[in-house]
């Protein structure tokens, strides 16, 4: 835990970090080029904002296509529970946009949109502050661009779809933004997470990344811890780090923990005696088809009730559906209503059946990811709350199939 990159350094005292002390505490930045695709990929750098995607994959499948490449520095982070993105780019600005600039250079891109969260003010406030700072060269290539507070802004064809025609709604796949995206051309949509920390690598290497993780995994990232715990913040910790190592440095838990949520609204719940020991490796997560989603460690204690806390979320989820695809709108809302019954120990006769089927029902129906996501997510409440939603349920939704 104490290989910071992202967040340490001398503290930024007054908010963002000036263009001058980012030089002189990292030096100039490198022209990003083809080589430092091949470094990100040696790095095993993999995607912040959800899905850990390779992004060395991703610059490729961009740099190998002609026609005037986009990238969009992917800042809107609508996800409740997450701040890391937001304090990463309100604190240091330059070394996002330095990112951003190399991605532009190596995939052949020669406009740049920092598509960052309106409601996010010091965020929004400090890029364009730094942007200004910058050469005139650099400047004009890129553009602070404010997302609209939705939880599916910040979703990759959203955001294409905004720049695009002003509607921060998913757009029906194909094409992918790398196959035809802003303007129709190809487009790199990038976490800025992720682009910190390929700015680092090209400064130092993809070996030097890969020694920053422990158990095996590479490099750092960055969460939001939160819930039941001492100080509530974002964490900058070696990739691998255990869950329990994590809630240490936010000051332990507060009361005792019942579970934890891992990866924020589109995570999972995990029992809190499993949640222990498990590494948080985004890579690794992923080769064993979880994720560690964007980030976030939030705890549950035992004195609150699972159940509203999920239907709290579901409802969240359902509401911020784009009401585009029929089994995302009707089915969300469904399953949220049934939650919430459940939740309020006044469901409905086979309630808890009927979650159970219709999550599997609405899973991959939507143009985009947002219904899998809410329905990862109460699965995992089904599983790990079950002795509760059977209690809630009572003998009259077990009996109905
Ligand atoms: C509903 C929804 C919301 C999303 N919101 C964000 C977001 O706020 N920020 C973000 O970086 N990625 C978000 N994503 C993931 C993006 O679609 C995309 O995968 C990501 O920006 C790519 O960057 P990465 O590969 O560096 O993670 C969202 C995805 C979904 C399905
Ligand atoms: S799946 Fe849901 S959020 Fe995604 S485009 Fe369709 S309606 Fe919108």
């Amino acid at each position: 835990m104490t290989h910071l990159a992202l967040l340490a350094g001398p503290a930024p005292a007054a908010g963002a970090e000036s263009f001058a002390d980012h030089t002189r505490r990292l030096g100039a930045r490198p022209w990003g080029n083809r080589g430092l695709i091949d470094t990100i990929e040696r790095a095993g750098l993999v995607g912040r904002g959800g899905a850990s995607f390779p992004v060395g994959v991703k610059w490729r499948s961009v740099a190998e296509r002609r026609g005037g490449a986009v990238v969009i520095a992917n800042g809107a982070e609508g996800e409740p529970l997450s701040r890391k993105d937001q304090t990463l780019m309100a604190l240091r600005p330059h070394l996002v946009i330095d990112g951003a600039m190399l991605a532009a250079e190596a995939v052949g891109a020669k406009r740049i949109l920092l598509y960052v969260g309106e409601a996010h003010g010091s965020a929004v406030m400090a890029l364009s502050r730094a942007l200004a700072q910058r050469p005139a060269a650099e400047a004009g290539r890129a553009r602070v661009l404010p997302a609209p507070p939705s939880y599916v802004a910040g979703e990759e064809t959203a955001a294409v779809n905004f720049v695009n025609s002003g509607v921060a709604a998913p757009t029906a796949i194909p094409p992918r933004p790398f196959e035809q995206g802003v303007d129709g051309h190809p487009t790199l949509v990038q976490n800025v997470e992720s682009l910190a920390h390929a700015a680092l690598i090209a400064r130092r290497g993809d070996a030097w990344f890969r020694s920053l993780g422990v158990n095996g995994a590479a490099g750092t990232v960055l969460l939001t811890v939160s819930g039941a715990v001492a100080r509530p913040g974002v964490v900058e910790v070696a990739s691998g780090s255990t869950v329990d190592e994590v809630l240490a440095l936010a000051g332990g838990v507060r009361g005792t923990a019942r579970a934890v949520l891992l990866g924020g609204y589109f995570g999972g719940w995990i029992t809190a005696r499993q949640a222990g020991t498990m590494a948080l490796d985004p890579k690794g997560l992923r080769a064993a088809g979880g994720s560690l989603g964007c980030g976030v460690v939030s705890v549950l204690d035992e004195a609150a009730d699972p159940l509203d806390v999920s239907a709290r979320i579901m409802q969240h989820l359902a509401n911020e559906s784009a009401a585009q695809c029929g089994p995302c709108f009707f089915g969300l809302r469904s399953l949220s209503a049934a939650t919430t019954r459940l939740a309020g120990r006044q469901p409905d006769l086979g309630d808890l059946p009927k979650l159970h089927r219709w999550a599997a029902m609405v899973k991959g129906r939507g143009a985009c990811r947002h219904p899998d996501g809410a329905v990862a997510f109460l699965q995992s409440a089904l599983s790990v709350f079950e002795p509760e939603f059977a209690a809630a349920a009572g003998a009259r939704g077990a009996m109905v199939p």
